[in-house]
């Protein structure tokens, strides 16, 4: 058996100890260049491990199916999360290597690399990420900044997939809430004009002076004349001609209200939001009712990020909205990894909408947010 053998089979058998092992154990990710299954198990069932594809395991044939997913792939990557510890098994043509961190340490880290076929080209789009300072002067994606990549990589590849019906002749315009360093709104700008020949404008707009101000140089530096950035909150903004897409990445705490009722008020077709922290919504609900539930602190945190995000689908629901809600990266890479997708599609169902909001007291941001602005303009 080759050097490689010897390693996989090492490394089957210490995935095999610690699952047998691991009563905590919740997840399994495999991703390979041919397969990508997330394993999680059931919480009725805690016997089944059920894929998102549909496929069911039990845990005791885990290691075994592993041990056949590590022997036909040359490269890929194992990941699990064991008593707080991520173990990642990664795997190379010539080499196996197992990585144990702490999950705190993982959350100040990149992701992992190998861990999903890039959908943004480095070697392609080199020139990019190095005016973006993502790529170093030698042409190597720089290790703080790796995350950051894999998280914007993804959110393209969403973006790429529901714009699959968008055949207007126009240019398609985008508005980038809360741009920041704008690597988002660059590198979707150089998928859409440079790989997919989509004629596009891409606005993006933050508070910030300072990121205004560097986001314009790098756009000076590439010469991208579609592009536009302006020092402005969400809600003051107003936009010269259609917008079609409004797009919120981490935009903090009401920040993604603002942009999701700007989305709405503009009429855009498509609504893209990952939203960051969700204070605002903490202590307006009504908690009574789960009391008993609640008065733990990690529950009511977790109750009141939940409510948020699915009020504010209900209320895209409401304006007519389709929408589709996502873990758009794995949790181990940000946990703040829900994506609100929203295409205007359909009549208006204001329901639920309604009976929700009686839930909660006062007026939710998003409302207030909305109400402002179709008074104001
Ligand atoms: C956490 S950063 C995220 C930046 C970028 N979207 C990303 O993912 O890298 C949030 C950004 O939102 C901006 N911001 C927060 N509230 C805002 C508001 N009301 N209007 C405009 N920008 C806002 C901040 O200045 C900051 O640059």
């Amino acid at each position: 058996m080759d050097k490689r053998g010897q390693k996989l089979r090492q490394s089957v058998q210490m995935v095999l100890l610690r699952l047998q092992d691991n009563e905590a154990f919740q997840r399994v990710e495999i991703e390979t260049p041919t397969e990508a299954q997330v394993f999680v198990l059931d919480p009725l069932n805690p016997r089944v491990l059920r894929s998102q594809q549909g496929k069911q395991l039990s845990p005791s044939d885990l290691p075994e199916y592993l041990a056949a997913v590590m022997a036909r792939a040359e490269r890929g990557s194992i990941r699990f999360v064991e008593r707080g510890t991520l173990v990642t098994v990664t795997l190379l043509p010539n080499d196996v290597k197992l990585s144990l961190s702490t999950l705190d340490a993982v959350h100040q880290r990149p992701a992992e690399s190998g861990t999903r076929q890039q959908f943004i080209r480095v070697e392609e789009a080199l020139e990019l990420l190095q005016a973006l300072g993502i790529a170093s002067p030698e042409g190597k994606v720089r290790a703080d900044r790796r995350r950051k990549l894999y998280q914007v990589d993804r959110f393209v590849e969403l973006v790429d997939q529901i714009l699959e019906d968008w055949d207007e002749q126009r240019p398609l315009t985008i508005l980038d809430c809360g741009c920041g360093k704008s690597y988002l709104a660059f590198v979707l700008n150089y998928w859409l004009k440079e790989k997919r020949r989509i004629s596009c404008r891409v606005i993006g707009i933050d508070s910030n002076e300072e990121v205004i101000a560097s986001s314009r140089s790098i756009q000076q530096r590439l010469n991208y004349r579609n592009m536009e950035f302006h020092k402005s909150s969400i809600l003051e903004y107003r936009p010269v001609g259609p917008v079609d897409m409004v797009l919120s990445l981490h935009a903090c705490d009401t920040a993604t209200d603002e942009a999701l009722a700007l989305g709405i008020h503009l009429n855009c077709k498509y609504i893209i939001s990952v939203p960051c922290c969700q204070a605002a919504l903490r202590q307006r609900i009504d908690y009574t009712p789960w009391q008993a539930i609640a008065r733990h602190p990690i529950f009511r945190n977790r109750l009141s990020d939940v409510l948020t995000d699915g009020l504010r689908a209900v209320a895209l629901e409401a304006r007519g909205y389709k929408v589709s809600v996502a873990e758009y990266v794995s949790p181990l890479d940000t946990p703040k990894n829900i994506m609100l997708r929203a295409v205007k599609t359909k009549a208006a169902d204001a329901t639920a909408h309604r009976d929700l909001q009686n839930l909660v007291e006062g007026t939710l941001p998003l409302e207030s947010f909305l109400q402002s602005l179709d008074k104001s303009f």
